[in-house]
């Protein structure tokens, strides 16, 4: 079969994108756009059930098709009602990307001394949130005969330095374990590992002049911000065939962050 660029697209293919709901501007309002506008009927999922409803009218005013999931992605029964939902608007879910996390929220909290219910509950939607929601789709996917599951990693994980970095670094652990053992299956599960995006929250963490974002800027090789939009293309490659013989990988976007000196 020779290349055609209708291999991006993803006609007909049921997309769940979680975290896309939130504040303004954020990356997975840009991933759930983008699955829509390649084809996709999407599911806008987020703890932020007016949020998520906001991004299904704005696909379905640009002529796509999507539903609103109000979700907490920590808890097994929530993300059942999700996938739930899911199969009685669409028939089923071909994509799964695993977006939602906690970030600004979560300030600086120490390993070294950080209350252990807090460590849980960071983890437990950072991590074993991706989890639940891989565990909740994969039924359907099997049925389907193959899937797509992408995580949403970051360059603070490379190297972890945080308890944020930590839940991202161990996602990717979860994402190469996964392919592996889901490969066979044809359910390709891939990483994105952006740099700074520019959602309210990842200019929340990078204010104009602030030490640390200097230190950054002189540090990247092409640039230190991106827009949400500027990860799309990368989401539509592991979630469409031109993606097929991808698994277990990260792809950074981050404009050379994770290659600093
Ligand atoms: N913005 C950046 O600079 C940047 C950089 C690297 C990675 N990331 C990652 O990209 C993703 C999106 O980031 P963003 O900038 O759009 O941030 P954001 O805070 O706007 O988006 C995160 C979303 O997850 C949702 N969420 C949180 N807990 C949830 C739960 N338990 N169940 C369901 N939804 C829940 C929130 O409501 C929010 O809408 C996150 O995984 C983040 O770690 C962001």
């Amino acid at each position: 079969m020779s290349f055609s660029i209708e291999q991006f697209r993803v006609p007909g293919k049921v997309a769940i994108v979680t975290g896309a709901g939130g504040r303004a501007n954020n990356i997975g309002r840009a991933y759930a756009l983008g699955l829509a506008a390649a084809g996709a009927s999407v599911v806008v999922a987020d703890l932020n059930e007016k949020g998520a409803k906001a991004v299904c009218e704005e696909i379905h005013a640009a002529g796509g098709k999507a539903i609103a999931a109000g979700v907490d992605i920590s808890k097994p029964d929530s993300v059942a009602l999700m996938v739930k939902a899911a199969t009685d608007a669409f028939g089923g879910v071909d994509i799964l990307v695993n977006n939602a996390a906690l970030m600004l929220e979560l300030g600086s909290p120490k390993a070294a001394d950080i209350p252990l219910d807090d460590w849980n509950r960071i983890l437990s939607v950072n991590l074993t949130g991706a989890l639940i929601c891989a565990q909740a789709v994969l039924p359907s996917m099997r049925t389907r005969g193959g899937g797509k599951i992408v995580n949403q990693l970051s360059a603070g994980a490379f190297p972890a330095t945080s308890i944020y970095g930590i839940g991202k670094l161990a996602l990717y652990g979860l994402t190469t374990t996964l392919a592996r053992q889901l490969g066979p299956e044809k359910i390709n599960v891939n990483a994105i590992a952006p740099g700074n995006a520019t959602s309210e929250a990842g200019s929340a963490l990078m204010p104009e002049g602030a030490p640390h974002v200097k230190f950054l800027e002189a540090s990247v090789a092409m640039r230190l911000r991106g827009a949400p939009d500027e990860l799309v293309g990368t989401l539509l490659l592991l979630c469409s065939p031109a993606g097929d013989w991808i698994t277990g990988q990260v792809i950074h976007v981050d404009g050379g962050w994770v290659i600093r000196p």
